[in-house]
Order: C-alpha cells, then structure tokens, then sequence
C-alpha cells in the first residue's frame, strides 16, 4: 500500500546549523505521527519544509507515491498540507473570518462574502466540536481560540495531512481534550496528523508511531507503546530525572504583597478579583489554574504592564502600584512573559542586543556614551555556554532560534539580572525534559539564592513539585491557598474548576 506522505532523505541547512540530515519520514492514512526531540532538534524545520515554507536542500516528497516540488506554502496547500505552526501566523487586528479567507479566492465571487465564508467557518467548528466566534478580531482572542482559528483555516483550505506543531503547549487541559476530541473525529475521516510535542506522556497516547529527532538527524522511529525512559533516553542521548529534589530553604522577608487587587482583561471585563497573597525570599509561590483565569493579568498589573482599578502592590515594603513598568523592573522585578515572540524577545535583534535589552544603557554594558560591544560579546557567551542556548554564533537573530532556545535566552536574561523578584510565567512551556530540568534546577538555585519567585503554570504535577506555598484562581478569584504536600492533586482539580479550599471535604 502506497503511504500517504513519504518524506526522503530531507536535508535542510541554515547559515551555520544543519537543521534536518537526510531525515527520512512517512505518514498513513488515519495515523498520527509524532516528532519528539530536543530543542532545537530539527522538527519545526522538516515540518515547514513539508509545509511548503523552506525549500529542502537535499531530498524528496511524495504525496499518495507521487514526487511532489513545493515552492511555496501555497503547493503545500494544494496537495492537502495544512500546518499550524507553533508560533502563530494570524493577524491581530483582523477578524477570525478575514484571517482565514485571507489570500484565498473564494468560488465565482468577486468580492469577499463574509456571510458565506462566516457560515462555512461555522460548519468546520461545528463538525469538529470547536467554539468559535467568525466575528472577533484576532487580538481578542486567547491562544486557545488562536489555535482554533489557524486549525479551522488549514481545514477549509481541505487540509488532508494536518500539522500541529507544539499545539497543546499553550492549551488548558480541558482544552487538550477538546483538541484530541477534534484529531479523533479527523483519524475518522482518514486524515492523518503530524503532531509535535514536549509532553512524552501524551505524544505516547495519541500516536501510532512516533519519530526521534536529535541534532538534525533522526535516531529511530518506534511504536507508541515505547516508555517513557526510552523515548526520553533517544532525545537526550542521557537518562533524564523526571523529579524535582529541592532542598528546605527557610523564608525571609516578605518581597511581594497584594492587597485586594482588581483589574480588567482586554476585553473590559473583571479579570482580577480581590486577589490577596504575599511572597517571601526564598519562596517559589505557584499560581494554578486553567488558561485565562486571570493569571496573565495578575502578572502584568505586578510588572506595570496594566492597570490595577483597584488594591495595592507593594514590592519590598514600597507601594509600587501602576508605577510604569521600567520604574518597576529597576526596582529589581525580573519578568519571563507569556509570550516569548510578542513580549519577551524583539525577534530581529541578534541574540546579544537581546541579552542586554533589559540594561543597555548601564555600566557595565555601557560607559555613558558608547555600548561595550566587546564586554557584551563576552558576557553573551558566557551566558550561552551557561544555559545552553544551541545558537551558531551571538549574532544569530532571536528568531532563528528554536522555540525552545529562545525561551533559555530569556531566562537566562533575567536571571542573570539577579531580581528580587522573578515573575516566571510559564517558564518550561515549550522546553524538552531535560531544558525543564534544567529550568527547575536554576529556579531551584535562585530560591536557594533568597530570590522571590512567581511561578505561574497550568501544568498541575509540575507547580504542585516545585512550588513551596501556591494558590488556585478560578476566574480572577483565588479559591484558597494551600502548600502542595498537604492537598492532592484532585482536589487542586476540583479548585481549578471553581471550588473554594473551604468547601473541599
Ligand atoms: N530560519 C532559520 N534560520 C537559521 N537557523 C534556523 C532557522 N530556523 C531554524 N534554525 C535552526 O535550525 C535548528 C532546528 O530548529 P527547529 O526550529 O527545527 O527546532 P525544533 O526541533 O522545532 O525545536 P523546538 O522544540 O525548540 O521548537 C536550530 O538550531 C535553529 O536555530
Ligand atoms: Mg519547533
């Protein structure tokens, strides 16, 4: 039987990287296929070879047995090649229905007929359980929705071999359901997914086979049935500990204190509702919850990123509320955004201008007048060597990096600032196990150190192993306040979807 896709001997370079060599990779019908691999391994970039976007160096593509050339994304597309890449590509300021008609005709219409095109949009959702309003701007909606969008757009451009590409990075898990509900109903229909992700656990339950990339070359591929300890043993190339060892530190005094604080999300509405709790050195307080519950706002109105309408901030002592963000960052308040690409790096500077973008115009990166390129080559080095940013050079662009090298830029960035108070938010999404590791041991470190730390994650095993004292919220509300050891996992559950600590039994 003719495979579906068969990709042969791809080979990919970069300025400086061999990303993809000679890989070889298939797809049948009704499968899932996954890609496993380090940071940086080369699963995003044989992934948007296929997707039309680079152009391989070396090898071939058959579609259904036939040799296929894709010059563009848009070939990729006409062969039922439909990627959703890990970072987005859809237009904030646009509506879901404009950015998924966007650079496509529709049948004898010559002018976009919204109505038409918001009603086949509608029946893609519906067909596959998806909730989606075709008239919200983009820039409304949370990343959850923003996924959904670009799936529905690979779709109703007829999509046969879905890419998903790290989806279920950004999604809660109610969510994660929603989107395996979808794959199911897709499998059905005998399409075929190519899905990528960190998370071993789950790239085990949703594949049939599963394909190991480390350094651009491909180590094997394997039934789903693999365990854990293999699959992690092929991408690292060295056991992993799946556990955090933390030693006891004892706290001190108190860095960070809300008192009752209220803000609005994007959309106008409460997204912060009398939040209290307070934070000490040498404390790692953990924020629990699904997705948009108020955890992004909580951490921007902290960083002076937005308004509190209501309450105090007080940072060691010092009312710091709706100060502007600089102010509060020179403060000594660290802060590893949501979004790396948006916030977190400014994606055509090269790596060093942005290790230094936080402190550019201080001693020692700057003498007053001129930048100290040479001291900041040296020290971007250093802090590449120290974290083990897989990058050619410190004048490689940020946005070259794989996803998950970016992230350890950042980190590295702000830690190295040596904050009193980190705001780390969703530090690990994205990282393969052994960066999480590694992300989890210099988090340890700068507890150890006396820093303070806000650690915010919807993962509940990770926040519930790492976390010295952590709160619930549930829809701008903090349901109670407990330490990990005293509470299972269940019970976190149950105050995720709304329960107060106080009426748990
Ligand atoms: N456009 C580009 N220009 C130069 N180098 C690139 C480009 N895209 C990727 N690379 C490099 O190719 C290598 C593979 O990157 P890729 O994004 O495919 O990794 P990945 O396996 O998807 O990693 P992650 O899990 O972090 O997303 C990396 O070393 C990366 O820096
Ligand atoms: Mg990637």
């Amino acid at each position: 039987m003719s495979k579906l896709l068969e990709m042969k001997n791809i080979t990919k370079r970069f300025p400086g990287v061999l990303a993809n060599d000679n890989i070889d990779f298939s797809l049948e019908k009704g499968n899932v296929h996954s890609l496993l691999g380090e940071n940086g391994a080369g699963k995003s970039t044989l992934m948007s070879v296929l997707s039309g976007l680079y152009k391989q160096d070396e090898g071939e593509i058959y579609i259904k047995g036939e040799k296929t050339n894709f010059n563009s994304p848009n070939d990729a597309i006409k062969n039922g090649i439909g990627m959703v890449y890990q970072h987005f590509m859809l237009i904030p300021r646009l509506t879901v229905i404009e950015n998924i008609i966007l650079g496509i005709k529709q049948d004898n219409e010559p002018f976009i007929n919204e109505k038409k095109a918001a009603r086949e949009i509608q029946e893609i959702a519906d067909k596959y359980g998806m909730d989606i309003d075709p008239y919200a701007k983009v820039w409304q909606l949370s990343v959850g929705e923003q996924q959904r969008v670009e799936i529905i757009k690979a779709l109703y451009r007829g999509a046969e071999i879905l890419i998903l590409d790290e989806p279920t990075a950004v999604l809660t898990p109610q969510e994660i359901v929603e989107l395996f509900n979808m794959v199911e109903q897709l499998l059905k229909e005998d399409k075929a997914i190519i899905f990528i992700s960190h998370k071993i656990e789950e790239v085990r339950n949703i594949s049939d086979k599963i394909t190991v990339l480390r350094e651009g070359k491909k180590i094997g591929t394997v039934d789903a049935t693999a365990s854990k300890e293999k699959l992690a043993q092929m991408m690292v190339g060295r056991e992993v500990v799946f556990t955090v060892d933390k030693d006891t530190v004892s706290l001190g005094k108190e860095v960070l204190k809300l008192e009752n604080v209220e803000a609005q999300n994007n959309k106008g509405l409460k997204a912060l509702d009398k939040v209290s709790f307070e934070i000490h050195r040498g404390e790692i307080y953990g924020i629990a919850g699904v997705d948009g519950n108020g955890q992004s706002e909580l951490i921007e109105v902290i960083a002076g990123l937005r308004k509190a309408d209501n309450g105090s901030v007080k940072f060691l002592n010092e009312d710091i509320t709706n100060k502007d963000p600089r102010t509060i960052l020179r403060k000594g308040v660290a802060h590893i955004p949501e979004d790396r690409q948006v916030c977190g790096l400014v994606m055509d500077m090269d790596i060093k201008e942005n290790m230094v973008m936080q402190d550019y115009h201080e001693a020692p990166h700057c003498n007053g007048s001129f930048m100290d390129w040479n001291y900041i080559t040296k020290h971007t080095n250093d802090l590449i060597d120290q974290y083990n940013i897989k990058a050619p050079s410190e004048k490689s662009e940020a946005r070259n990096l794989s996803g998950g090298n970016q992230q350890k830029l950042i980190l590295a960035r702000e830690l190295h600032r040596e904050p009193e108070l980190l705001l780390a938010m969703h530090p690990t999404r994205g990282l393969d196990v052994g960066a999480i590791e590694y992300v989890h041991e210099k988090l340890l470190e700068a507890r150890k150190e006396g820093r303070a730390i806000l650690f915010v994650s919807t993962e509940l095993d990770e926040i519930m192993n790492i976390s010295d004292r952590m709160a619930v919220i549930y829809e701008g509300k903090i349901m109670g306040e407990v330490k990990p050891e005293e509470v299972t996992k269940e019970e976190v559950g149950l105050m995720m979807a709304g329960t107060k600590k106080e009426e748990l039994k």
